[in-house]
């Protein structure tokens, strides 16, 4: 058989599918792919955990077929609306006709109303319970990580948590378990997940841990709906990765994200970071047209300042700086100083307008916007240097506060 489900205990498996070559997530940039999890419990009711994108509907009843006669299934949970996870689901209730299909109440809402589906779904309230014969689920509203209706499933008598897009990642592979995987790897795309899906609900992540840990539930495996599945000590890693981007507490690091025409503002981004750099902070220079805005964002996650750069073009910026600020203002980011800089050739508007932007953010200004005439020349590139140095200082004095 081409498709095999993967054992993460001798009663549940991996049944998702792999897709290798995405490279755009909904404008999220996936140069390593993605796979959609799903889980298959073989309880006394055979239950299924989500399904795929509707594409990849047959590799995961042939991987389901693996283990066991897909027509066996009792029971789907549908954790999350999203089309990546319920694409198939029309096709699959048809085809299985499982003896019910349960979601959040607003994930009955969503199911219905995106699929106009005719099949009744079953409503679970935060902290209900389903038996499935000799074991049982429990069901926590997680609203907003990532959509209205989303939420989370606990298998007890396995310590194993089916968290939907949390603990996620967009990374295909051979591998199924995180500790087969090198840690730089994991803790990139887990960031670069975080950082452009789950940010802005940051303070729903802490409540939600705080929830768990009160309740005493330290799952063993988390199995998410993207990439690797979490066991041993892994799981206390992602944990404690999710712990740090979720409290945006800001890190001696620098990222300086610009547009250039003629090379002007690129002279003057390349000055500034040499000036964070002699102040002993890390540094990144991403250029919008080279770098896409979802690795920016990923920098940007931990990082203390944001310096952004544009030339002015037509009065206004730089169409791609444009872009991501509109980009990050939705991500909101937190506890940052940010400065605009920028060369121009006689209207110069594009660093106020930065600077009305990050200020609209909440981001601290505490320089005024750096401007160049034309071409930087070698005074201009030493205030750059100096204004790059009083950034990274001012981030020291936030950090070290
Ligand atoms: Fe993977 Fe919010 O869907």
């Amino acid at each position: 058989m081409e498709f095999k489900a993967v054992k993460l205990t001798d009663d549940v498996y991996w049944v998702g599918a792999v897709d290798w070559n995405i490279r755009d997530f909904h404008g999220y940039s996936t140069e390593k792919g993605t796979t959609y999890n799903a889980y298959l419990i073989l309880a006394d009711r055979v239950t299924l955990i989500d399904t795929v994108k509707a594409p990849f509907k047959q590799e995961m009843l042939t991987r389901i077929a693996s283990v066991i006669d897909p027509g066996e299934i009792s029971y789907i949970i549908s954790n999350h609306a999203e089309m990546d996870h319920s694409g198939a689901l029309p096709q699959v209730i048809t085809e299985l006709k499982p003896e019910r299909v349960f979601a959040s109440v607003m994930g009955v809402k969503a199911l219905s109303e995106h699929y106009h589906l005719k099949t009744e779904i079953t409503a679970l309230k935060d902290g209900d319970e389903l038996s499935l014969g000799n074991m049982k689920l429990k069901f926590f509203e997680t609203r907003m990580l990532h959509w209205p209706d989303s939420m989370i499933t606990y298998l007890g008598e396995r310590n194993l948590l089916f968290s939907q897009d949390g603990f996620g990642m967009h990374l295909a592979s051979g591998e199924r378990f995180a500790d087969q995987i090198e840690e730089p790897v994991l803790k990139w795309e887990a960031a670069k997940y975080y950082a452009n899906i789950l940010l802005p609900y940051s303070p729903l992540v802490l409540k939600l841990a705080e929830r768990l840990s009160v309740l005493d539930i330290r799952p063993e495996i988390i199995a998410p709906d993207h990439g690797p599945v979490w066991r041993s000590n892994d799981n206390d890693k992602i944990i404690g990765w999710y712990q740090e981007w979720a409290r945006q507490l800001p890190q001696l690091k620098v990222v300086i994200v610009y547009d250039t025409m003629w090379q002007s503002t690129d002279l003057m981004a390349r000055a500034i970071a040499d000036g964070v750099a002699e102040a002993g902070l890390s540094v990144k220079v991403m250029r919008l047209r080279a770098t896409d805005r979802s690795d920016v964002m990923t920098e940007v996650l931990d990082a203390g300042a944001v310096i952004v750069g544009s030339p002015t073009l037509n009065n206004g910026m730089f169409p791609t700086v444009a872009d991501f600020l509109t980009y990050m203002k939705g991500l909101k980011p937190k506890n940052k100083i940010g400065a605009a800089f920028g060369s121009y050739g006689w209207s110069g508007e594009a660093t106020e307008m930065i600077s009305t932007e990050l200020k609209s953010m909440g981001i601290e200004l505490p320089e005024v916007p750096l401007r160049v005439k034309y071409v930087p020349d070698q005074d201009a590139l030493a205030r750059c240097w100096e204004f790059g140095r009083r950034m990274a200082e001012l981030v020291k004095e936030r950090v070290e506060e």
